[in-house]
């Protein structure tokens, strides 16, 4: 770790995505932390490890039909993933995170988007089609120990000790982990923790079902009308629960919805 500014920096940047709510409160609405996602403080492999992100941007994104640098990539997790806001383009914040990143990537090569251990190991597409029933038997069997049978995870003293799958507190409809195929994959390479890769790929689809079928908050791209969002932002229909009815509710509708955090100007 450099001496000086530069090391007081990565620090920085190591402590907001460890502990974000703690050391970045203004730009988050949720009760997760970057580090609840990318494992090992960011580090490990198949969990999307910082290291082989930030070499492989600037970078066009479909998401928002553009090209990003690094910076504009963290904005997003602020906007979706952590419910809040995009803290603002070099505001300490970003730069933090930006050079805690560098740091991590120090000799990977630049512009490698296919890198080894990149991104969550996507799987094949299930044999059977998610099913929430058996979605539901595989949580309360291997996930609620942890996470509670209400998804809501755990706090001791105000600290997330595990963090919640749904509800007010988790990731919006707007987050990648809020897509059925996103989650099987970030599921099944890394969940159980410290057990990973022992659910089989169909339990990894049925429980990322399960929990992606749950209310959770707004995406903060919502027109005012769940169809048209939906019909917007929500186009894979087939693994992707923003705008059905499930046990009588439907998912997104203001009135059954947490508020969303705000998409900047
Ligand atoms: C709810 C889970 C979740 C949280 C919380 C979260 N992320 Fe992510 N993040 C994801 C997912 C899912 C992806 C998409 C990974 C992929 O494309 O395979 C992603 C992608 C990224 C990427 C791009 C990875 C790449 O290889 O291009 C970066 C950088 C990143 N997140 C940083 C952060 C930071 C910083 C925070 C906290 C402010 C954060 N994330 C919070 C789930 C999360
Ligand atoms: C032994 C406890 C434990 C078990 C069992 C467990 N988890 Fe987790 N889970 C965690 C912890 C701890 C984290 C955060 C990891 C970190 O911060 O290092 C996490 C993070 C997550 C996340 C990303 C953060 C969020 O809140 O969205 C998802 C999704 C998730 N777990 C799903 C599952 C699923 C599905 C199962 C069952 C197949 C499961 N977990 C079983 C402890 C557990």
């Amino acid at each position: 770790m450099p001496e000086g500014p530069f090391g007081d920096m990565i620090k920085l940047g190591q402590k907001i995505f460890n502990h974000t709510p703690k050391y970045a409160p203004k730009y988050v609405g949720n009760s997760l932390s970057c580090a609840n996602c990318h494992l090992d403080a960011g580090r490990l492999a198949d969990s999307a490890p910082l290291w082989a992100a930030y070499p492989a941007y600037p970078a066009y994104r479909s998401k928002n039909k553009k090209v990003n640098s690094y910076q504009e990539r963290l904005q997003g997790c602020f906007m979706y993933s952590m419910n809040g806001k995009a803290p603002p383009l070099n505001s300490d914040v970003l730069l933090a995170l930006e050079s805690y990143s560098y740091f991590l990537a120090k000799g990977a090569p630049v512009g490698d988007e296919k890198m080894a251990g990149r991104g969550f190991p996507k799987l094949a597409a299930p044999a059977e089609s998610p099913d929430l029933t058996r979605g539901q038997k595989v949580y309360e069997a291997s996930c609620a120990l942890c996470h509670g049978s209400d998804g809501q995870g755990r706090t001791v003293n105000g600290q997330v000790v595990f963090p919640p799958l749904w509800g007010k507190n988790s990731y919006n409809w707007g987050a990648g982990m809020h897509s059925v195929s996103t989650a099987a994959s970030f599921i099944h390479a890394n969940m159980p923790f410290g057990m990973p890769k022992t659910l089989t790929e169909q339990q990894a689809w049925d429980v990322a079902a399960y929990i992606n079928s749950r209310p959770r908050p707004q995406d903060p791209r919502f027109t005012g009308s769940v169809e048209e969002t939906r019909a917007k932002f929500h186009p894979n229909t087939k693994y992707d629960y923003y705008g059905q009815t499930i046990d009588g509710k439907q998912l997104g509708n203001p009135a059954n919805t947490p508020p969303a955090g705000t998409v900047p100007k």
